[in-house]
């Protein structure tokens, strides 16, 4: 078998014209989307992940401010910037980007930006929202995923779906989503004995585990749909997933790349909650 490759960027590539249509739409009534993006500090992961939201935004005429701040800020002085973005009725989305530097309270800056204006999807009442099945900004990442497979007509009903990863990023939003949709889902982590036994009967196997070619062919139950969160990059500065991609190329029915496959769609499910923020204005 010769898995097809689920092209994250050909599939962001469409819904990012669609999104651009409801952006013009928005703005012939008196709406412009704007996105605010906190960067604390210079990671070059960071700094590159920012730099494709901002692309991204602006392809789609979204507004996109970046505020750039030393690592030296304090927690304080970013809980103000919060709270200024917060009162600003110009701005629908305020994105601060992870990991900040360990004398910032991570929780306590996601808990600060305003539900109505969390397009990560990472506050508690946007979580808790996504847990019982209610309207909410889901997180991009696990978002994306959910449409790459629903993008090649896979119905999720009933299928055992293995999440390799707990992150409160991706992988345990992920398995929800997929949970909500109708799959039997298993979490799987560093800590899960006889991974192999897990990940063989997985219909549809999703890796976020965040080491390079981790999951191999003889992990991969034939057939199945593989998704690869990974991003990883090898001594030679090539990036790679978690996923052996070439193992399971002959493996899997359906297989997304590393890179072009999860990543746009993250950043364009960031400019979908963007745009519904926005949207929300207007009821
Ligand atoms: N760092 C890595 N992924 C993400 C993400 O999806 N959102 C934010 N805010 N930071 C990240």
């Amino acid at each position: 078998m010769t898995a097809t490759i689920i092209s994250g960027k050909e599939l962001a590539k469409q819904k990012r014209l669609d999104l651009a249509k409801e952006v013009e739409q928005l703005k012939s009534e008196g709406v412009t989307p704007k996105l605010v993006v906190i960067l604390v500090g210079d990671n070059p992961a960071s700094v590159s992940y920012v730099t494709g939201k901002q692309k991204a935004a602006e392809e789609i005429g979204i507004e996109f401010t970046l505020e750039n701040f030393p690592t030296t800020l304090s927690e304080n002085g970013l809980l103000d910037v919060i709270e200024k973005y917060n009162n600003d009725d110009a701005v629908h989305g305020i994105l601060v980007q992870l990991p900040l530097p360990d004398h910032i309270n991570e929780t306590a800056v996601i808990e600060k930006i305003s539900p109505l204006k969390d397009v990560d999807g990472f506050h508690p009442i946007n979580v808790g929202r996504m847990m019982t099945g209610q309207d909410c900004f889901l997180p991009c990442t696990p978002a994306g995923i959910v449409e790459m497979i629903k993008s090649v007509g896979i119905d999720l009903t009933g299928k055992n779906v293995v999440v390799v990863g707990r992150s409160n990023i991706v992988g345990k939003p992920v398995g929800q989503l997929l949970l909500n949709e109708n799959a039997t889902v298993t979490y799987c982590h560093s800590k899960t004995k006889d991974l192999q036994q897990f990940t063989k009967e997985a219909d549809v196997l999703v890796a976020a585990v965040g080491i390079a070619n981790f999951i191999k062919g003889e992990d991969i139950k034939p057939g199945a749909v593989v998704i690869d969160v990974g991003v990883n990059r090898l001594d030679t500065g090539k990036l790679c997933g978690d996923v052996d991609f070439e193992e399971a190329k002959s493996v899997a029915s359906y297989l997304t790349p590393v890179p072009g496959g999860v990543g746009p769609m993250t950043i364009t499910m960031l400019a979908h909650n963007t745009v519904q923020s926005a949207k929300n204005e207007l009821k």
